[in-house]
């Protein structure tokens, strides 16, 4: 495919669970705006690695490594590998995430750890370690995910909620702190978000019901989150630091979900 400029060419740009989903929507609509990528997955390195091969069909550098966001040794160890592969860092996505649907009074503990450990302790380690290289190279910027149900309170939905409202705040800090060193951060907080070929999208009724009560009475797509990330990782963002876009729907205009 031939190669154009784009509004992030010459950019080295980080996706963490960069295999699959929103990741994965990231890390292309990053390459067709120019980025070399680092696709980084934990434990599924052949959707990394296709994911990987799709960046380069783009005309552009890539990488696809292990990377366990919740062990600092593992942390370090891929963004070196990164900084040593494409060059430098100018650009992290801490999209990596998990979280099981429960509700709290049946939510065990060690699955509370786990969604911490994931969505809010593997923003802060690969955060702090791509910000520490980004401030010796005189600036980056890093956008974080988050998720719609962050900001408001949705029944069953575990840890998952509170580890990404936490995410909202780590956000807010790491703009403050590192705007001296010329690192913007920012976050996306994803609404219901199915892959247009997902069966799930539109054959499940209580889903589809549960969508058609959304302000734009659907779920959204990868590459509609991919777009708000590309925007506010661009210097179309330059002004703009400490701040989460949902991306959802209007969901947040609206109590759309059971109770
Ligand atoms: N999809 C939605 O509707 C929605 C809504 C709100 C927020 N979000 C957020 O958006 C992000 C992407 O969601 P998604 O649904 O597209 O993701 P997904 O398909 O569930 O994939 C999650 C990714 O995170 C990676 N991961 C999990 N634990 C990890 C760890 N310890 N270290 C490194 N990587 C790890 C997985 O790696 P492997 O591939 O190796 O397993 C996988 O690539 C997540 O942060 C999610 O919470 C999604």
């Amino acid at each position: 495919m031939a190669t154009t400029e784009g509004r992030l060419s010459g950019r080295v740009a980080i996706v963490t669970g960069g295999g699959k989903g929103i990741g994965r929507a990231i890390a292309v609509d990053f390459a067709r705006e120019g980025a070399a990528v680092a696709v980084l997955a934990r434990s599924d390195m052949d959707s990394a690695e296709a994911v990987a091969a799709e960046v380069r069909r783009h005309g552009r550098r890539a990488l696809a490594a292990t990377i366990d966001v919740t062990d600092p040794a593992s942390v370090e160890t891929a963004m070196d590998l990164v900084a040593a592969a494409l060059g430098r860092i100018d650009i992290l996505v801490n999209n990596a995430g998990h979280g099981r649907a429960a509700l709290l009074a049946e939510l065990p503990a060690a699955e509370w750890d786990a969604t911490f450990a994931v969505n809010t302790k593997g923003c802060f380690l690969a955060g702090t370690a791509a910000a520490r290289r980004m401030a010796a190279a005189g600036g980056g910027t890093i956008v974080n995910i988050a998720g719609a149900s962050a900001h408001r309170a949705w029944a069953g939905r575990g840890a998952f909620a509170p580890s990404k409202a936490a995410v909202i705040n780590l956000t807010r800090q790491m703009a403050l702190e590192w705007a001296p060193s010329g690192i913007r951060v920012n976050g996306v907080s994803p609404g219901p978000i199915f892959a247009a070929d997902d069966p799930w999208r539109d054959r499940r009724p209580e889903l589809v019901a549960r969508f058609g009560r959304l302000p734009l009475a659907r779920p959204g797509l990868p590459e509609e989150v991919a777009k708000a990330v590309t925007f506010l990782a661009s210097d179309d963002a330059a002004y703009i630091t400490g701040h989460m876009l949902p991306v959802d729907g209007g969901s947040l205009l609206t109590w759309y979900v059971d109770r």
